[in-house]
């Protein structure tokens, strides 16, 4: 049987440390080490966790390691080791406590820290707790517990999100609700919460209740229509929709079918996909780059290059593309190569490639590249260098976030890469692919596509 959210308010006496309201077999156990007991005193006892104690699904367990100090202050804190601000919380009290469990109350079953350092805590993760018969939750407070209670309990950390609270309580409390609700029996059982945000790898679609229309604003049609299977279809698209807008990143791990995809495609296309690849432009640059004998010079253009890194221009949708060479005869070559596969009888046998071929522009030297990128978008390009060598700091991320309102010009040097003057000119320089590895000679081809794809990837 399901509970309802329904207005019982269950005094905190009933559940602070240690009764537990009511004790069922297969009631899930949770026990929760803190400093501040009170502070569970409302959440625990209110809406559907309150009834789902009251019902013997799960209870609690409040424990403060304060309470087994010996000392006449009850000290649980001290100064770091190292120096630096705040408190550290001590060994002593905390591991007594988790040993009281082990010894006196049945077992601590599954030991999980509270910390923003730990991983996170997922819609898969509360499913995996949920399934648990006990489970202790440890509370930081000041700047964190002795790192020793790792090496000496088997204890997992477990983070809430890429922000720091002042302490474990709101996060416990946070983890609590997400996997009890997930426990048999907590919730109705049409709502098996299998339907919800993240457990099909996307965002959950919009919900709406009467009036039909409020405030000149209507509950969408198709809600009305009593049709289950538009109603169904529609809350796919919203859902594929909201993750696309909201999380992109959610995309890469959620299993889509070719029907999700064909809709997120075109449907959303038109709706306007922000597209970041418009802004970013990449130049080839023949010199000045480090030849062989540790000399700078020129390279010869290398014709599959040119027509790769043209492909993987027009497949990431990228501005255009420059090829960068002071040489006469270079430049002779790439008219060329480019007029037939453009006007030619290459774009006429082959569109695809005239059109990956139509980014194509040529310049003398790098100047001449931003000379290009700035006529065509009114704005000086942001300059960034590549290197497989050079100590770049530059992430991904960093350039995607340049893109929404500027444009970028990416540097790739032919050779063995670009000379010091070219890479000192840049603004900014990209980590080295691979920069965890001894070697990481990619060619440069390969370099334009894995960056393209590190910063653009699938969606953007
Ligand atoms: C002020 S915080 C300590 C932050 C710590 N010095 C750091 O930089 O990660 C005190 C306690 O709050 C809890 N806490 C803070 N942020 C958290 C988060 N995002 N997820 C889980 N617990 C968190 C942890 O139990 C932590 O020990």
């Amino acid at each position: 049987m399901g509970f309802g959210e329904g207005g019982r308010n269950l005094s905190s006496e009933r559940f602070l440390p240690p009764s537990p309201i009511f004790i069922q077999n297969k009631a899930m156990r949770i026990n929760i080490l803190t400093l501040f007991p009170e502070w569970f005193a409302s959440p625990l006892d209110t809406a559907l966790l309150g009834k789902a104690r009251e019902a013997g699904l799960v209870e609690f367990d409040i424990l403060n390691p304060r309470d087994r100090t010996e000392d006449r202050h009850h000290i649980v804190d001290d100064r770091p080791y190292g120096g630096g601000p705040g408190m550290v919380m001590m060994l002593e009290p905390l591991v007594k406590t988790l040993r009281e469990l082990e010894t006196e109350r049945g077992g601590a079953g599954r030991i999980i820290m509270l910390a923003a350092a730990g991983k996170p805590l997922t819609q898969s993760l509360a499913r995996e707790l949920a399934r648990e018969e006990t489970l202790t939750l440890v509370c930081g407070r000041y700047e964190g517990i002795d790192a020793r209670l790792m090496d000496i309990l088997p204890v997992e950390q477990v983070s809430v999100g890429e922000a720091v609270l002042n302490g474990g309580e709101a996060a416990a409390m946070m983890l609590v609700e997400a996997a009890t609700r997930l426990i048999p029996g907590f919730m109705g059982k049409e709502e098996s919460g299998d339907d919800e945000s993240f457990s099909a790898g996307l965002l959950e679609y919009p919900h709406f209740t009467r009036p039909e229309v409020f405030e000149d604003v209507p509950v969408p049609d198709v809600l009305r229509s009593g049709d289950h299977g538009r109603i169904a279809k529609w809350r796919r698209e919203q859902s594929l929709r909201t993750t696309l807008r909201v999380r992109p990143d959610m995309l890469d791990g959620a299993p889509l079918t070719s029907d999700d995809m064909e809709y997120l495609r075109e449907t959303v296309e038109a709706a306007g996909r922000l597209r970041l690849g418009r802004n970013l432009h990449c130049a080839l640059v023949h010199y000045p780059v480090f030849l062989g004998d540790r000399k700078t010079g020129a390279t010869s253009l290398t014709n599959l290059d040119v027509h790769d890194i043209a492909r993987c221009s027009r497949t990431y949708g990228l501005g255009s593309f420059t090829v960068v060479t002071p040489l006469k005869d270079q430049q002779t070559i790439l008219e060329t190569l480019v007029r037939h596969w453009t006007e030619g009888p290459g774009g006429v046998s082959n569109p695809d490639r005239a059109e990956a071929f139509s980014l194509v522009r040529m310049a003398s030297d790098v100047q001449g590249a931003i000379d290009l990128v700035e006529a065509r978008t009114g704005q000086r390009p942001v300059l960034l260098g590549t290197s497989a060598r050079d100590n770049g700091v530059m992430t991904p991320q960093a350039v995607r976030d340049l893109l929404v309102d500027r444009p970028v010009l990416l540097l790739f040097g032919t050779g063995h890469g670009m000379a010091p003057e070219i890479l000192d000119a840049c603004d900014g320089i990209l980590r080295p692919l691979r920069w965890m590895d001894a070697y990481n000679h990619l060619p440069v081809r390969g370099a334009v596509a894995i960056t393209l794809d590190r910063v653009l990837g699938d969606c953007c």
